[in-house]
């Protein structure tokens, strides 16, 4: 697919973030190698590919934590790796992340966790942002489990609590890797659920990286797949997922046999 291609025309005012010829270079390997993707503004983004080609990488330049070798990003028009450390400060703020394992401070309430980024980045009084991490846990239907520690919370509550963390401080754009990772089926749809709710409700740009074919389906608008360090496919979720290249189609197939039950429904979806 040519991801410059005429459904892909549109305005440059649209991209919230701009990549440019991403190369990322670890020793000998290139593990990036020219990789040109820009998230619209509002959009839920999916970034799959296999285990190993770059997805957290990617992720990492995209949120400004890794200087690509060669390539440049930009957010809201503005070259993240020669910002000033003042603009840098204020990018971040508008970002949100929730990692692959990034945890939840063991110590802390589910609430405290959530007031975190809002004490270390606000001067905010104590009760508006007891009162904006309360809201945040209500927007994930975490709010009953405010005060409990991140040990009593099942899987799936652990990532909508994390993911209410990662919308603290109101980012325009949250960059998630892999959310529903360890989860069960049903447990994954629920964040699946939360991620669509956040997008939809509040308009909040997301960019999520995930291996499972299911979840990709159920929240993306579009698609970007690498495969080899490049960009194998880019566009809206069902071009993507119909899209004719052999090596994609080997990729997605694989992946839905690969998948437990949830995977039928996309596998019907595929054929219809
Ligand atoms: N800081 C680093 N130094 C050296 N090599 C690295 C570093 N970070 C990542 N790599 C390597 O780069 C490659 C891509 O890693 P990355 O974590 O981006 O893959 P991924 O697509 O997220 O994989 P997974 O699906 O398993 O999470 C891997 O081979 C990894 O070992
Ligand atoms: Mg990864």
């Amino acid at each position: 697919m040519n991801p410059t291609g005429p459904v892909d025309e549109r305005r440059a005012s649209d991209d919230l973030v701009r990549a440019i010829a991403l190369t990322t270079q670890f020793g000998d390997r290139i593990v990036l190698d020219g990789v040109d993707v820009a998230i619209r503004r509002g959009e839920v983004f999916v970034v799959m590919g296999p285990s190993g080609c770059g997805k957290t990488t990617l992720l990492r330049h995209l949120c400004g934590l890794l200087p690509p070798t060669i390539g440049s990003v930009s957010v809201a028009g503005h070259d993240l790796y020669s910002a000033s450390p003042e603009l840098l400060h204020h990018l971040r703020l508008r970002t949100g992340m929730s990692f692959q394992g990034g945890a939840l401070l063991g110590s802390l309430s589910v609430l405290e966790n959530v007031a975190l980024p809002l004490r270390e980045n606000t001067d905010l009084p104590e009760a508006v942002i007891l009162a904006t991490a309360r809201m945040k846990l209500d927007m994930v239907g975490l709010l009953h489990a405010a005060h409990l520690l991140p040990s009593s919370l099942s899987g799936g509550m652990k990532k909508r609590a994390a993911i209410a963390r990662a919308i603290a401080l109101d980012p325009d754009i949250v960059y998630f890797d892999e959310p529903s990772a360890g989860l069960d089926p049903i447990t994954a749809a629920e964040v699946d659920n939360v991620i669509t709710k956040l997008n939809k409700v509040f308009g909040i740009t997301m960019v999520v990286v995930t291996h499972d074919l299911p979840s990709a389906h159920a929240i993306a608008d579009r698609i970007v797949v690498l495969l080899d360090g490049k960009v194998a496919a880019l566009g809206e979720r069902d071009r993507v997922w119909h899209d004719p290249n052999p090596r994609l189609r080997d990729f997605i197939e694989r992946r839905l046999r690969a998948e437990d039950s949830r995977g039928m429904d996309v596998i019907q979806h595929l054929e219809a």
